[in-house]
């Protein structure tokens, strides 16, 4: 790619385009020819079972790992040509939410929040501050959540102040890797509303992954489903809820349980709510809902 490509790749339709990707470790494939579009705009769920490969897209689409075959563009650039500085200017337009939404538990929630901004930007520390309060209110976090630690938050706290971590570059390409598991449902329907309002209030394109059907239902414009390697079905959920594939279909209808048993089991280690000690919550989240 040159800098003639430029102008052409920012009017794309497109926010990510996977290309006949393959990813292997060692013997193990893990995609095995893979291709899909998340558009502009878009909230687009990618399911599939444990160990299916969605992590590693997400890692691949960010830049932390590299498929072995094919190219994946992100607002036009194609990843593979991509170096320097041109790289991290993309970086730097993406948001995360790993899975497990993790926060230093070493920081407050404000430092946290301005980790992406001490990294990638030469802002002095009392604009970082003031930046990290505005972010603080955009995930709909009260003021005080700011000064605290992440072990004094609920499980939905650390979610909004991850998202907020997420936002703090203004990034316009969002991803999160399972950002209502752990919650309780109604933390999860919390999240997903402000996933919504984001979307619309900041003209987001959101990748999530989940296994959390009601979710899916709730903000998704289109699903990918990954099994065996392959995008198994792709579109929109009441495509997917009706379609012909027996396995497809059931995922959607009462398979819902079955998947987040076999699929998630709880006590997951590197999970809130699972493994290590649990969060403490607090009783009086009434901003939750
Ligand atoms: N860096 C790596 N080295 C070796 N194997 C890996 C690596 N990353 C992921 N895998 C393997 O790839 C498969 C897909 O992992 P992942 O993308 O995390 O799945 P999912 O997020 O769908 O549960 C798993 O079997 C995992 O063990
Ligand atoms: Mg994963």
């Amino acid at each position: 790619m040159n800098e003639f490509d430029r102008p052409q790749a920012d009017a794309s339709e497109n926010a990510v385009e996977v290309r006949d990707v393959v990813t292997r470790f060692g013997r193990q494939v893990v995609h095995d020819g893979i291709s899909f579009d998340i558009r502009r705009g878009e909230i687009f769920a990618l399911v599939g079972g444990s160990g299916s490969g969605k992590s590693t897209l997400m890692r691949e689409i960010l830049q932390l790992e590299r498929p072995t075959e094919g190219s994946i563009r992100v607002f036009g650039r194609d990843l593979q040509s991509l170096r320097g500085a041109d790289a991290l200017a993309l970086k730097t337009r993406l948001g995360v939410l790993f899975q497990g939404g993790a926060l230093f538990g070493s920081l407050t929630v404000l430092e946290n929040i301005g980790l992406p901004l001490r990294e990638h930007t030469t802002l002095d520390p009392k604009l970082i501050e003031q930046i990290g309060t505005l972010k603080i209110a955009l995930v709909g976090l009260p003021p005080e959540a700011g000064s605290k630690y992440p072990s004094e938050l609920s499980g939905g706290m650390i979610k909004r102040s991850a998202l907020a971590r997420a936002l703090a570059l203004d990034a316009e390409l969002l991803l999160l890797d399972e950002p209502t598991s752990g919650l309780d449902p109604a933390g999860a329907r919390a999240l997903d509303r402000l996933v919504l309002q984001l979307r619309r209030s900041l003209g987001l394109t959101v990748l999530v992954i989940t296994h959390d059907v009601e979710s899916i239902r709730l903000v998704a414009d289109r699903v990918g489903m990954l099994a065996g390697g392959k995008l198994l079905a792709l579109g929109p959920v009441a495509e997917l809820e009706n379609s012909a594939d027996p396995f497809v279909r059931g995922y959607f209808q009462g398979a819902a349980a079955t998947a987040s048993r076999t699929v998630h089991p709880p006590g997951r280690a590197g999970e809130p709510g699972g493994g290590g000690p649990a969060i403490p919550r607090r009783t009086d989240d009434l901003w939750e809902e």
